[in-house]
């Protein structure tokens, strides 16, 4: 039988509304958290959320760079996170040192980093670009303009085929992404023939190459809207089914593979959104001198 989370939720809905929060979630987070919130997105919607909401304080239900980039982005509110210890092992492969020192070796290029970065990272960045406006963002430079692309090298060569022009890759992927396999969409397919296949660009090339569409989270939450599949394999973390689910109640969506769960996501909970907002939990705060740099960067990418 299905756990009922109905009071649960109505406390943290409750708790929100006398605390003066939002609750933003991220499209790979809990069933029952997603439901709770007032506004579940990809990293672009919810960056663009966090800078909006009227609210002072923002219970950001994701990993660490997201509840970073809302702080960034507004400094003046409260961002809290469930668990501190939601991080993202690829943000965590590229360190503003070492950024700076592929910059020294280039230094005629510019830098576009995905937000999947620490805020020390973006700000040693020109631009910022998330999953769903990374294409746009590397064709706004000029056709000769070195661009250095961090840290997904399956993203940047996503980019670089879609745009036809080469970057400056660095080596890092999300282990999630990265672990969906071309065979895995190949059983899927010989199971459901009559599937399409949708892709986040972070998986690697083999996997996008078999795909329909490819694109950000939020994107594949719009994709079955204008288009007439009765059934979808779905690459990418298995948390998306949810929304894909109760959009699209007549349509079989189904996950390209059940490893893909990435744990940091789960790490949050209804009870530790619940302790969060009572105690005032894991307020994540930016420094002003990265802050000030990292948020040129990140109002870029927005625009
Ligand atoms: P989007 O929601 O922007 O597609 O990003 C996916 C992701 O991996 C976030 O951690
Ligand atoms: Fe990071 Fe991948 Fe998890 Fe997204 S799914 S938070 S990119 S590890």
């Amino acid at each position: 039988m299905a756990t009922d989370y109905s009071d649960q939720q109505a406390e943290l809905r409750r708790l929100a509304a006398e605390r003066d929060a939002v609750i933003l979630a991220h499209n790979y987070q809990r069933p029952e958290v997603q439901d709770a919130a007032d506004f579940v997105g990809d990293s672009l919607e919810l960056a663009r959320k966090a800078a909006a909401t009227p609210q002072s304080v923002i219970l950001f239900c994701g990993v660490h760079f997201m509840a970073e980039t809302a702080h960034i982005l507004s400094p003046q509110k409260t961002v809290l996170m469930p668990d501190p210890r939601a991080g993202c092992p690829m943000a965590n492969m590229v360190t503003a040192e070492g950024l700076r020192a592929l910059k020294a070796q280039h230094p005629d290029a510019v830098v576009v980093a995905y937000v999947n970065t620490t805020a020390a990272v973006k700000a040693e960045t020109d631009v910022c670009c998330t999953s769903s406006n990374a294409v746009e963002v590397v064709q706004r430079f000029a056709k000769d303009q070195p661009i250095i692309f961090v840290p997904d090298k399956n993203l940047g060569d996503w980019v670089e085929r879609q745009t036809g022009r080469k970057m400056i890759l660095w080596d890092g992927f999300c282990p999630v992404h990265a672990d969906i396999k071309a065979a895995d969409i190949e059983a899927r397919k010989s199971e459901y023939p009559e599937a399409k296949v949708m892709a986040h660009p972070e998986c690697p090339r083999a996997v996008v190459d078999l795909a329909d569409v490819v694109t950000s989270t939020s994107g594949m939450l719009r994709y079955p809207a204008g288009d007439a599949a009765s059934a979808y394999i779905v690459a990418t973390e298995t948390g998306l089914l949810h929304r894909l689910n109760q959009m699209y109640p007549d349509r079989r969506f189904v996950a390209a593979s059940l490893r893909s769960v990435c744990p940091n996501m789960k790490l949050t909970t209804l009870d530790t959104a619940i302790t969060a907002l009572v105690e005032g939990l894991n307020e994540i705060t930016v420094p002003p001198q990265i802050r000030e740099r990292a948020a040129r960067a990140v109002a870029r990418m927005i625009e």
